[in-house]
């Protein structure tokens, strides 16, 4: 038998609910499981904007096109402090900039702390570094909120950074200024790196007092990375292209500039079509933000205004994002329930996907056209309501 890596040796045992959905006969559920932006009838760019002339090319800046990396400095700069262009590094994607992150401040054994509940993204590729995870927990009591004190307690002697998720997927809370400020002071103290995912900082749903939308541009005491990219703010995943802000001690920041210039150089991942079509795709991007914005909280109403007074089952309030997170009885637990939605027609995912610990939770997609999530809430509110 030929040697592979430990750390590609992932599991690749179906779930049990990947196990019933290949059994599944008769009608496609209804999908509550949709993260496909592209998918769901939302406004998309005009497809001709991806043949400029001269697209063929290796882009010559191993860091981004000049005209890219400005067009994302506006973007920013319209949501918060003045962004200098030459604090971007572009990248395939915001899963890329993590591994180039890791490449930065990890040697291979060293770890970073990553959320929980989370989206399930992280340990995979910090394990693909060769990078350990610690996770921290998110109180349920404080919303899943950050607790600095819960940060500082998961610390070990290897530990890098700390990773946080703004607003969190599949909680959507965003991190508020005293969350940051002590955050900060454990950062400081403790020599580690601030990776801020912000990807959905633009899908908040409401006004809310002491929010941070996004860590670009303050001043703060850590090397500080804050990223996002098309994914998200455009809905266009396909096209490939995320972007990481640096900040910090200047010295520090541009040192790591630096650096990821280099690693970038090594790659040139980031495609010259979609770098020089970036521009005319972030203003398309508020044409799709609202649309999607509006679908997501007219879903959200529609979902907590269809639980029964007294029922056995909660929608976790929040502030943003694309999901809501339903607490469900305990028994029979977040599989069993949806393997009981998925035998009444609806594919739902359970909480432990996302590592929540603290009793037991769906998560949904607010993504899905609106008949589809209408046509859901029957059985859904059926199905939860038989728990009791
Ligand atoms: C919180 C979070 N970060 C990053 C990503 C990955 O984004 P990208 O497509 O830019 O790699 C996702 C994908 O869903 C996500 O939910």
């Amino acid at each position: 038998m030929s040697r592979f890596s430990f750390r590609t040796d992932f599991s690749r045992t179906p779930n049990p609910l990947a196990e019933a959905l290949a059994r599944h006969r008769g009608l496609p559920p209804l999908d509550l499981t949709v993260s496909n932006p592209t998918r769901v009838g939302l406004p998309a760019p005009d497809a001709g904007l991806l043949h400029p002339p001269g697209a063929l090319d290796y882009a010559p800046e191993a860091l981004g096109l000049p005209s890219a990396r400005e067009a994302v400095a506006a973007h920013l700069s319209s949501r918060g402090p003045v962004i200098s262009p030459g604090h971007l590094v572009l990248s395939a994607s915001t899963s890329e900039s993590y591994s180039w992150l890791f490449k930065l401040l990890c040697e291979p054994g060293d770890d970073v702390l990553v959320p929980a509940p989370c989206y399930p993204l992280f340990e995979h590729l910090a394990r693909l570094e060769g990078v350990g995870t610690r996770p921290y927990r998110l109180p349920l009591a404080h919303g899943f909120g950050l607790d600095a004190g819960a940060v500082e307690a998961a610390l070990g002697p290897r530990t890098r950074a700390v990773l946080v998720v703004n607003p969190g997927n599949p909680t959507g809370h965003f991190l508020h200024e005293g969350e940051l400020a002590a955050l900060a002071d454990v950062c400081a103290r403790h020599g580690l790196a601030l990776l801020c995912d912000e990807v959905f900082s633009d899908y908040g749903w409401g006004v809310e007092p002491h929010r941070v939308a996004s860590v670009a541009g303050r001043e703060l005491p850590m090397l500080t990375f804050s990223l996002s990219g098309l994914s998200k703010v455009c809905g266009l995943p396909g096209l490939k292209l995320g972007w990481t802000h640096v900040g910090g001690p200047p010295a520090a920041r541009d040192e790591a500039l630096a650096r990821l210039e280099w690693v970038a150089d090594t790659y040139l991942s980031v495609g010259t079509p979609v770098q020089l079509a970036l521009p005319a795709l972030l203003a398309h991007a508020p044409v799709f933000q609202e649309a999607l914005l509006e679908r997501v909280r007219g879903h959200r109403r529609r979902l907590v205004a269809a639980r029964p007074p007294g029922a056995p089952w909660d929608v976790v309030p929040a502030h943003g994002g694309w999901s809501a997170v339903v607490r469900i009885p305990r028994e029979p637990g977040d599989e069993a329930t949806c393997l009981a939605l998925l035998d009444a027609g609806v594919l739902a995912q359970p909480g432990y996907f996302y590592d929540f610990d603290s009793g037991a939770f769906l998560v949904l997609s607010l993504l899905p056209p609106p008949e589809v999530f209408s046509a859901a809430l029957g059985p859904l509110t059926r199905v939860l309501g038989a728990a009791e």
